[in-house]
């Protein structure tokens, strides 16, 4: 297993271009089930959960893999599985995605449970009642989800919460059903919205793109086509945290600064001076770093994967901050490592109250999800002394070689094998 070694103090500098986005190409790449065609994600970040995707995609019978420097190819043909093994999707919940695509190809399709994750129970029983709204007959049995449907047929569904990967779940299978579907309560997230563009541009009829009422007029096929992943905007949002949490001047570059409307509000809030243009964002300190009441929310709101980001930025803050994490029940296991590095958080429930400033100490410290491992990166970039992360593999699946990015931004950052 690999460890980063930190040694704090040092403001970061300089400009660094993000990769693609890990939440939208794991969707996408599920897609490709969707037609014969072959499918090109060019932008597609080398990440550990990628690697998985393709695993799982292979293991249907597949082709799936890197065809040069950053892009992914998927070309299903006749999937000749139908079946995603535990093993696989309870390494990466997102595995799961492959259910509604796979049973709107091929009438069945057999996907392990994923299970929970250290942030949460991880339900997935939007994904399963939407699929049922269109035909799918579900049986559940020893751990696994077993649907088929000769040919769903469209319906109209509502959402009961507002769930990411449940819409992109369902709305897959939807633009192959025979008829109309309208999704009600959909999720807006960019990554759903990457994922519409995708699917009319491979001959999906879906109306209402960016809004919570996704109307699917479903066709018999879908051709294949190349497409340039979006980069992504949480690696965005952590890297600009890892430039003020030094008190850095930081350019990222890569991605679409619509996509961090609340995030860029939030940093402005906090007294950050930000300035925007084209998919450049530039952050630099202000007067004061700001204390901040936050919560974290649905799109358009701060997304819950910026929560521990911002929980290492605020222990750097003058005065009594606070977040609630209304998303996930279970998001806080970074809190233990900070309060090692001499943080002062205590929690209330859903909440965490982060009195500010304090001087973090370096510290060995374990990572345990992978925005916890990011946040423990950023407490250890301001940190006086060494920080030594491990399980870094943690922040493998979510970041692409983030210690070369941040190396190349002054920080003394280093990977090494424990
Ligand atoms: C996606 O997960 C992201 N993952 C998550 O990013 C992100 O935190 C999350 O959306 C919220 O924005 C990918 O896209 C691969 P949800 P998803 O369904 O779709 C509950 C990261 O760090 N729920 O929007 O699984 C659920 O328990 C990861 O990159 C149900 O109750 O999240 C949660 O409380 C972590 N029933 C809430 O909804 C369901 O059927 C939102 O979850 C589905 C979800």
């Amino acid at each position: 297993m690999d460890r980063f070694t930190i040694e704090g103090g040092v403001a970061l500098s300089g400009s660094v271009r993000v990769s693609g986005s890990k939440n939208s190409v794991l969707a996408l790449m599920a897609s490709s089930l969707l037609t014969e065609d072959r499918m090109v994600f060019a932008n597609a970040p080398r990440l550990r959960d990628v690697e998985t995707m393709i695993e799982i995609l292979e293991g249907l019978g597949v082709r799936a893999g890197w065809e040069s420097g950053d892009e992914v190819c998927v070309e299903s043909g006749e999937p000749t599985r139908i079946d995603a093994p535990y093993d696989l999707v309870r390494t990466m919940r997102a595995s799961f995605m492959v259910l509604g695509p796979l049973l709107a190809r091929c009438g069945h399709a057999r996907v392990s449970l994923p299970g929970g994750c250290a942030i949460g129970a991880r339900p997935v029983d939007q994904h399963l009642k939407g699929l049922a709204a269109l035909g799918a007959k579900i049986e559940l049995s020893n751990g696994y989800v077993e649907a088929r449907a000769p040919r769903l047929r469209g319906a109209s569904f509502a959402f009961d919460l507002s769930t990411v990967n449940g819409t992109q779940n369902v709305l897959m299978a939807a633009c192959l059903a025979d008829g109309t579907s309208v999704l009600e309560n959909a999720a807006i997230e960019p990554e759903v919205g990457e994922l519409v563009a995708v699917l009319q541009a491979m001959g999906a009829q879906i109306e209402g793109a960016g809004t919570r009422t996704l109307t699917v007029r479903g066709v018999s096929r879908l051709s294949g086509v190349r497409h340039f992943v979006s980069g992504d905007r949480i690696e965005a949002g952590t890297l600009l945290v890892a430039a003020g949490i030094t008190g850095g001047e930081v350019a990222v570059s890569g991605v679409e600064p619509s996509d961090l409307t609340a995030q860029l509000a939030e940093l402005r809030g906090a007294g950050f001076q930000i300035a925007v243009e084209e998919d450049r964002i530039s952050i630099a300190p202000g007067a004061e770093l700001r204390p901040l009441n936050l919560e974290t929310a649905i799109h358009p709101g701060l997304p819950t994967d910026m929560q521990a980001q911002m929980m290492a930025l605020l222990t750097q803050a003058e005065g009594r901050s606070q977040i609630s994490e209304k998303i996930f029940e279970n998001r806080f296991m970074h809190v233990p490592e900070l309060l090692r590095m001499n943080a002062d958080i205590h929690i209330d429930g859903t909440t965490a109250i982060i009195e500010g400033p304090r001087r973090l100490a370096g510290a060995p410290v374990m990572a345990t999800d992978l925005r916890a491992s990011a946040c423990l990166v950023l407490a250890g970039l301001a940190a006086s002394g060494e920080t030594r992360v491990r399980r870094v593999y943690h922040i493998d699946r979510g970041y692409e070689r983030i210690e070369q990015k941040l190396q190349s931004l002054g920080a003394r950052i280093r990977r090494e094998q424990e």
